[in-house]
């Protein structure tokens, strides 16, 4: 896969950086010469896990000191996490980590790439609670005004192993599409470090056809989300803020800004 553009990104919290998609991402930036540092509730775990020089944090995301922590230092923060499916933990984890960062960063402007999944705009289905706290965290950061990135993932390796193009779309149209796990992490760390994925909401999927050549252009394709509006660009529109629970609410009133025109 090609490099990335260079850029000032070098010390890089991970939220969920010892999940199936966050090692991926953790050793991606690492062949890429940047500095992974891994928040997780279990240190010892995380470091059989992860490659050596992956730094690694002790912490969860309900501990705001551990979280504030995490963040100190760091030019950029990247959001794979998520809670078990069936915990029902997602307003605390898949949610609350949105919160937790923008509290952490306390109005430092750092470019924040967030892994969501498609479906979330979608009615019903079974996984429609843990796919609403998810749009809810993704509203949220679009609120807030930081330099974002929002990537949508299908299924992670159901039959895509062949398949050599990451394939980006918008408008959460798509019910059910296969993705590789390489693929997703590529697309997070691509989106990192590339500026033109500002303010940006794509889905990602494996497909047959040629890879990516010029990442910074295939953001660039993507219509930006327009600044302002809690939803993705081509998304059906989401609920209107009164409508969301009131812990919701509270954080789009501490931490939605007017957001600057993306940089591209
Ligand atoms: N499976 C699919 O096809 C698919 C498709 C689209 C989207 N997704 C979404 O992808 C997400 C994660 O995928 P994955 O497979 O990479 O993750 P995973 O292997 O399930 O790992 C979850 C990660 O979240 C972290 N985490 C959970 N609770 C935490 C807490 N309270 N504080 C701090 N960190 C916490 C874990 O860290 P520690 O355990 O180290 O603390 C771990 O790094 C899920 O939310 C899922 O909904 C999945």
């Amino acid at each position: 896969m090609t490099q990335p553009a260079p850029s000032d990104i070098n010390r890089v919290l991970l939220i969920g950086g010892t999940g199936s998609i966050g090692r991926l991402v953790a050793a991606r930036l690492l062949d890429l010469g940047r500095l992974p540092r891994v928040l997780t509730r279990d240190p010892a775990r995380a470091r059989r896990s992860l490659p050596a020089g992956v730094e690694v944090v002790a912490g969860e995301l309900a501990d705001p000191t551990a979280v504030r922590a995490a963040v100190a230092g760091v030019d950029a923060v990247v959001m794979t996490h998520g809670a078990p499916y069936g915990s029902g933990d997602y307003a605390a984890v898949d949610y609350g980590a949105v919160p937790a960062v923008l509290d952490a960063l306390d109005g430092h402007r750092l470019p924040v790439v967030l892994m969501s999944s498609i479906g979330v705009t979608a009615t019903g289905g079974q996984s429609r609670e843990l796919l609403e706290w998810k749009r809810r965290g993704e509203r949220l950061l679009r609120a807030s005004g930081l330099p974002y990135t929002i990537v949508r993932p299908g299924w992670f390796d159901a039959g895509s192993s062949s398949h050599q193009q990451v394939d980006l779309r918008q408008g959460d149209l798509t019910e059910y599409g296969p993705v590789r796990r390489d693929h997703v992490a590529e697309t997070i760390v691509q989106a990192l470090l590339t500026p033109s994925a500002r303010g940006r909401t794509v889905e990602v999927f494996s497909a047959d056809g040629p890879i990516i050549t010029d990442w910074a252009g295939a953001f660039l394709a993507a219509e930006p989300d327009r600044p302002g509006d809690l939803d993705g660009a081509r998304d059906r529109p989401g609920p209107r803020p009164e409508a969301e629970p009131e812990r919701v609410r509270t954080d789009l009133q501490r931490h939605a800004h007017i957001p600057p025109t993306p940089d591209i």
